[in-house]
């Protein structure tokens, strides 16, 4: 558990700190004006049971002159309009310290989110890797807002309204200790013991709440990823019965902190009055002179009217800072994250010129129990075409992740042309690399913005667009069969298109900046024959002008290349071009015959 304290400086920066300091001057302005307008009361009060003050009391004497009055029910008149305009002034001065509170509190949501995410989105791949999507969404959007608004406006009311208690009681203490301490410590103490008692409940309340929110987010988002096959295998009513316990268990822990925040309230509104009765009791028999005696009860009646909502108020942010404690510790934590902004992307990119040298490279993902990559050497000659060929999970991927600079190496290294692929280094050499993943993700916006990823409409070039989509053999497609060409919208994830379409979206992506370097993982799976040999036919007139890496899964696309490396377990278990590896290589001739490396012609075109 991070100290509270602590806590609040991981959540507002140093500049924000010093915002919320200034901001105490306010509060404690607020406090005085509502102390002021409690205190009005009692000289009002006085003057009508005791008309003689004012000639008796020198201050009463003073506002009587002051007042121009002439006679006692003119005086009282002039007084009431005079406490009637401080309420204006009270009311108006209440209206702006709560705007200048609750303005920076709640522009803390945007600030903090922004922090986060930019936190996350600096994180290496690999932190990715080991955190589920729901979770990132979840703490950017819902825990952020909670944290607003169950920690940092309680905190803001609990000083405000904490600070206008004291000032209050501190009055009663002035005018009369016996009857302040009896208000003050009765109203006081029921707080602190119901607080008190229900402490460690909200704290399990609050961590309950916050897993079952967690549960909540992850069944509705693989519910949203996974929608086509939950359908076929008819899973709604589990999902739905997952979604109900978590969403049950959320409302529940929700509705026991909400009911102990109110519980005090209650009580007191029966306590208050027996309170305010104890005090004109003990007044009455402590002196039966009423014309002193209604002042100060009046005082106490209107001191009781302002004093319990303000220690409601201290005493609800109380609870909900202690519901509240799961949520803000998550977000402490991955504010805390140290995410570094990579070396800014320049105009220069690192591309080989004569070779890309891979040296007993070694990767072990988080958490496995074996090497993934084990002792990878290969020299890739620049302006070539390297297939990668394995079966399942033999690595070839995770060399991939490397070669793009997305995994770091557990051992070994990746040179340039001679130049290590470090931090420095890795955003020239990304500039230079055209990527097509085994998963293109596509955003919901027209072909050209997904072919241009990252650019706004008006930054696209149309001509390189063009170039990269005929390449890629879509520009046909694009231009005869969509309504709007370049300007249709994809639909969410690329729902409007068939798995080939995306893939040569993808293709098209990868090309569009003119890369040095071509990756491909799998790239061709969800292509048939005649698309393939389009996009192979693309990839060939590259040769002698782009490095080109790709995982084959066929033989066409295998056959396409320089040099074939055979991958199994994470070692290269061959290198060299077809002919020689299918008839010398056991693994290659084992992968041709097992199908693992398919043959076109046999293959049964799917998606
Ligand atoms: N995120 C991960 N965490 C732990 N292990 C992983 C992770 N990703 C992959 N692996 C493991 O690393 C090994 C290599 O996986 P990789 O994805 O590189 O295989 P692949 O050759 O691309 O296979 P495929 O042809 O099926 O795509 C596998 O044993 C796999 O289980
Ligand atoms: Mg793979």
């Amino acid at each position: 558990m991070l100290d509270k304290y602590k806590k609040l400086s991981i959540l507002l920066t140093p500049k924000e700190l010093r915002t919320a300091i200034l901001l105490l001057p306010v509060l404690f302005g607020l406090a005085a004006v509502e102390t002021a307008g409690v205190f009005v009361f009692m000289p009002f009060l006085a003057v009508a049971a005791n008309p003689d003050l004012t000639v008796h009391s020198p201050l009463i004497a003073a506002l009587f002159r002051f007042s121009g009055a002439d006679n006692h029910q003119e005086f009282m008149l002039r007084l009431a309009a005079g406490v009637f305009l401080l309420y204006m002034f009270i009311s108006t001065y209440r209206a702006l310290a709560h705007y200048a509170l609750y303005r920076f509190i709640n522009m803390r949501r945007s600030s903090i989110a922004k922090r986060l995410l930019a936190n996350y989105l600096h994180q290496p791949y690999q932190f990715f890797l080991g955190r589920h999507s729901a979770a990132i969404t979840k703490s950017v959007l819902t825990d952020v807002d909670y944290v607003t608004s169950n920690v940092l406006k309680p905190l803001g009311n609990m000083i405000a309204y904490g600070l206008v208690a004291l000032a209050i009681i501190a009055l009663l203490f002035s005018v009369h200790p016996v009857a302040a301490l009896m208000m003050g410590g009765g109203i006081g103490g029921i707080y602190a013991l119901v607080y008190l008692s229900a402490h460690t409940l909200l704290g399990n309340v609050g961590r309950e709440r916050q897993k079952a929110n967690q549960g909540r987010f992850k069944t509705l988002t693989e519910l949203v990823g996974g929608i086509k096959e939950i359908k076929l295998r008819g899973l709604e009513d589990s999902y739905l019965d997952r979604f109900i316990s978590a969403s049950r268990t959320y409302s529940n822990r929700q509705a026991v902190a909400d009911s102990i925040s109110n519980l005090p309230r209650i009580l007191l509104e029966l306590l208050a009055m027996a309170a305010l009765f104890g005090v004109a009791i003990y007044l009455v028999m402590e002196d039966d002179d009423f014309t002193k005696t209604i002042p100060l009860l009046g005082l106490y009646a209107v001191a009781g009217y302002r004093l319990i909502p303000a220690l409601h108020q201290v005493y609800r942010a109380a609870t909900t800072l202690q519901v509240a404690s799961a949520p803000l510790e998550a977000i402490c934590r991955d504010l805390l994250l140290a995410g570094k902004a990579g070396a800014a992307r320049g105009e220069q990119r690192l591309f080989p010129a004569e070779r890309i040298s891979i040296n007993g490279l070694g990767f072990r993902y988080a958490k496995a129990k074996q090497d993934a990559l084990r002792e990878v050497t290969l020299d890739i000659s620049a302006n070539t075409t390297v297939a990668l060929v394995g079966g399942t999970g033999a690595g070839k991927t995770t060399l991939v992740d490397l070669l793009l600079g997305l995994l770091p190496p557990t051992r070994g290294e990746i040179r340039v042309d001679g130049v290590l692929l470090d931090k420095a280094t890795l955003p020239a050499w990304q500039s230079a690399i055209g990527y097509v993943p085994q998963q293109i993700f596509l955003s919901d916006t027209s072909i050209a913005e997904n072919i241009a990823l990252g650019l706004k409409p008006e930054e696209i070039d149309m001509a390189a667009l063009e170039q990269a989509a005929r390449a890629a053999n879509i520009h046909d497609f694009i231009v005869q069969e969509l309504a709007d060409g370049y300007r249709t919208k994809v639909g969410e994830r690329g729902v409007r298109l068939s798995g080939g379409q995306i893939q040569r979206i993808g293709i098209a992506r990868a090309l569009y900046r003119d890369p040095a370097v071509l990756v491909m993982d799998e790239a061709t799976s969800a292509l048939d024959t005649v698309t393939e040999q389009a996009v192979i036919a693309a990839i060939r007139a590259m040769k002698g002008s782009k490095t080109v890496i790709l995982v084959a899964h066929r033989l066409s696309t295998a056959m396409l290349a320089d040099t074939i490396v055979v991958m199994r377990n994470g070692e290269i278990a061959g290198t060299g071009d077809f002919s020689t590896l299918a008839a010398e290589n056991e693994v290659f001739g084992e992968l041709v015959r097992a199908g693992q490396i398919a043959n076109p012609e046999q293959t049964v075109e799917g998606s």
